[in-house]
């Protein structure tokens, strides 16, 4: 009985270093870069992996503007970042990305009132169940679609400054994805719409077009002072699961409790994008535990990644 017992703890012990090491892994941002006089733009920044990104920048003096959908929610984030950081340069702007219209009006009132921009951290992103007010499927809507509107319509801006960045989260479930530009013709979706596991699949194809996104807009910076990420933030207990059935709940909640990374940890592959100096010949990779990682042929396939260039063009009214 007793070597059982042993062994069974060892094998547990196991386990945890090897899941520790692998999934669960966490890393630290090193970079020690100022950032006053440069103004950061997040989406999402209200809570989760946004919030501690933005509580990090506006540490190291970067103005920061809180794109969110939901002013109260921000309020009381820009709040909380103020007093964790004495930085009084945290600012407020609605922006719903559900909403083509929405963000067009987001880019006019950020062009008109702001001189300069310096990064883009497209990190809102969620998994749900629905539809954007533009009829597309909410995750591609989101994730993708209504960044890359925002992107274009920035882009200008970012190319003024003296060196810019944009970082866009995608996650490892990218790995997972596929983009049928046939689904997205017919349902404005990449979802396959079926039971509950659609929203999962649904994610997996967003967060590639997030990878695929990021390789084509780097070949198309080229030449210019912009650099572009795509990161994959560790898995992070935020608010990401709030949609999720109460069953898969209960299988989530006891193993993030356990092993996932707060969202200060989840935070630092973003920041080393953000803040890393000399990874600009790294433009258009894609990161995780502050490191450049390979992706799957089928994750940097430039005929699709141009396609999906094309297509969301086409579907924001762009082209
Ligand atoms: N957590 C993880 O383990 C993990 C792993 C891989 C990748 N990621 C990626 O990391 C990013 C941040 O996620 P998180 O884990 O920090 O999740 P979170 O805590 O749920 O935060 C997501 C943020 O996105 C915002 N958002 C959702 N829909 C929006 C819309 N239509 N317009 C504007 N903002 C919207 C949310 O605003 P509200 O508060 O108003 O809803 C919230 O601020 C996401 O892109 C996610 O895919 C996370
Ligand atoms: C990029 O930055 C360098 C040095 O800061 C500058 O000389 C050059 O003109 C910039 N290039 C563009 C395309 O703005």
């Amino acid at each position: 009985m007793f070597p059982l017992v042993i062994a069974s703890v060892v094998v547990l012990a196991g386990v945890y270093v090897l899941l520790v090491e692998t999934l669960f892994k966490s890393s630290q941002c090193k970079s020690s870069t100022g950032m006053s006089g440069k103004t950061v733009i997040i989406t999402g920044g209200n809570t989760g992996i946004g919030k501690a990104t933005a509580t990090e920048l506006a540490r190291r003096g970067a103005r920061v503007i809180l794109a969110c959908r939901n002013r109260q929610k921000a309020d009381e984030a820009i709040e909380d970042i103020k007093r964790e950081t004495g930085s009084c340069d945290v600012v407020y702007m609605q922006l719903d990305l559900a909403s083509l219209q929405n963000i067009r009006n987001f880019a006019q009132t950020f062009l008109k009132t702001e001189s300069r921009l310096d990064v883009l951290i497209n990190n809102a992103g969620l998994v749900a169940d629905g539809r954007t007010e533009d009829g597309f499927g909410i995750e591609f809507g989101v994730n993708h679609l209504g960044h890359f509107l925002l992107t274009c319509l920035l882009l200008d801006r970012l190319k003024e400054a003296p060196e810019a960045r944009v970082v866009t989260l995608s996650s490892m479930a990218h790995r997972w994805g596929r983009i049928d530009f046939d689904r997205l013709a017919a349902h404005k979706d990449l979802g396959t719409g079926l039971y509950s596991w659609q929203f999962f699949h649904a994610y997996c194809n967003s967060k590639l077009c997030n990878t695929l996104f990021t390789h084509e807009l780097a070949k198309r910076l080229k030449g210019t002072n912009v650099t572009c990420y795509s990161v994959h933030p560790g898995v992070v207990k935020t608010e990401l699961s709030r949609h999720v059935s109460l069953w898969q709940m209960v299988i989530v909640d006891p193993i993030s409790r356990l092993l996932f990374l707060d969202p200060k940890t989840g935070a630092q592959t973003t920041l080393h994008c953000v803040l890393q100096e000399g990874i600009e010949p790294l433009s258009g990779r894609y990161f995780t535990c502050c490191a450049p990682q390979e992706v799957a042929a089928h994750c940097k396939d430039d005929a699709v990644a141009k396609k999906l260039w094309d297509v969301s063009e086409m579907l924001c009214g762009l082209a």
